[in-house]
């Protein structure tokens, strides 16, 4: 059985646009694949140290896979969920990895780029942060890696890790497939980006000060339904999906679509031609704030203790298969 491996960093809570753009076409994807894959979800909270965390991170991380719950994901024997931190193969294998890595591969990596422009003293895990994402995907032989366009660069990485490392001390990974396949065998548009409520030319972002900007899991849904209520949109004064002339006006179609589940082009025909933006504000506004009573609901329904169960039963199974994974490697590489 092939494996299915993502996961979300847990620094602080997410926004409607992680949600519709990455958690819920996740989703998904696990529940449509879960009998014929295996089906990896972890917290990389090893991850989520390379920069501050809001709040408390454990907490954080529990409230992380609380929302995968929430959102529907379908727990069955082929799907499992666990914290990286509590696999400590992870991080040996990141060590073993480093040393078949270059510094110029890994230093042209966008992220890493962006991430330490500007600091003064970058911290080496800003810089070595694929190279443990490497370990994650390559201890469970996953080949499958849902992720945004934002992450293909690392996927890329990953590939030339593994290749690299069994040209060179015979086939002990299995090599992801290609980022162009991963987008085929989404089958969803990851170029889907949720735009700032009040800049739709910018992606929404939990980073953003402005809070009429992004609308947090954690709104109530009346707040949210006010945000939506004013949100920019334009002087055109006709609906159209136009991302490039209208995106406010697109991005709240978008929504609509994702938060009610129903495709884009139909939601489009619907409200082309619409003269009164706040006839389709108001639609959307009403269905963001009934999704997230929904939402909040399933998510308050969930208790701590559920969770633990899963991450005990999740984090046996993960160590047992990567410190299987791990041993192979030692023993390659002349550890063992
Ligand atoms: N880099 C991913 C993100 O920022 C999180 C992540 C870490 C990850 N390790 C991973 C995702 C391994 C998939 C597989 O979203």
């Amino acid at each position: 059985m092939k494996t299915i491996l993502t996961g979300i960093r847990s620094n602080s809570v997410l926004t409607l646009g992680n949600y519709l753009g990455a958690l819920l076409p996740m989703v998904r994807l696990a529940n449509e694949h879960s009998k014929d894959f295996k089906v990896n979800i972890f917290v990389p909270d090893l991850h989520s140290i390379i920069s501050e965390v809001d709040g408390d991170l454990r907490e954080n991380t529990i409230r992380t896979l609380k929302y995968w719950l929430a959102a529907g994901l379908n727990l069955n024997e082929n799907v499992h969920i666990y914290r990286q931190s509590y696999v400590p193969a992870h991080s040996e294998l990141c060590w073993i990895l480093n040393c078949t890595a270059t510094m110029g591969e890994t230093s042209r990596m966008i992220q890493y780029k962006e991430k330490s422009k500007g600091q003064e003293s970058c911290n080496v895990g800003i810089f070595d942060y694929p190279i443990l994402m490497a370990a994650d995907i390559l201890l469970y032989d996953a080949e499958y890696i849902p992720l945004g366009e934002d992450q293909f660069q690392h996927i890329e990485l990953t590939r030339n890790i593994a290749m690299r490392f069994n040209n060179k001390f015979g086939e002990v990974f299995t090599v992801p497939v290609k980022t162009s396949d991963q987008v085929k065998f989404m089958e969803v548009d990851t170029a889907i980006r949720i735009r700032d409520l009040l800049n739709p030319e910018k992606k929404m972002s939990k980073s953003t000060v402005a809070e009429g900007s992004k609308i947090m899991l954690d709104d109530t849904p009346e707040k949210a339904a006010k945000k939506i209520m004013s949100a920019t949109t334009d002087s055109l004064g006709k609906v159209k999906f136009d991302m490039f002339n209208q995106p406010g006006i697109s991005n709240l179609l978008q929504i609509e679509a994702l938060v009610t589940d129903v495709p884009l082009s139909e939601v489009t025909a619907k409200w082309n031609g619409e003269t009164r933006y706040g006839e389709l504000k108001k639609k959307v506004a009403e269905s963001v704030s009934s999704m997230l009573k929904d939402f909040q609901t399933r998510l308050a329904e969930i208790s701590d203790d559920e969770v633990y169960k899963l991450l005990e039963e999740g984090e046996k199974y993960a160590n047992e298969l990567a410190n299987a994974k791990l041993l192979e490697v030692q023993k390659a590489v002349g550890l063992r």
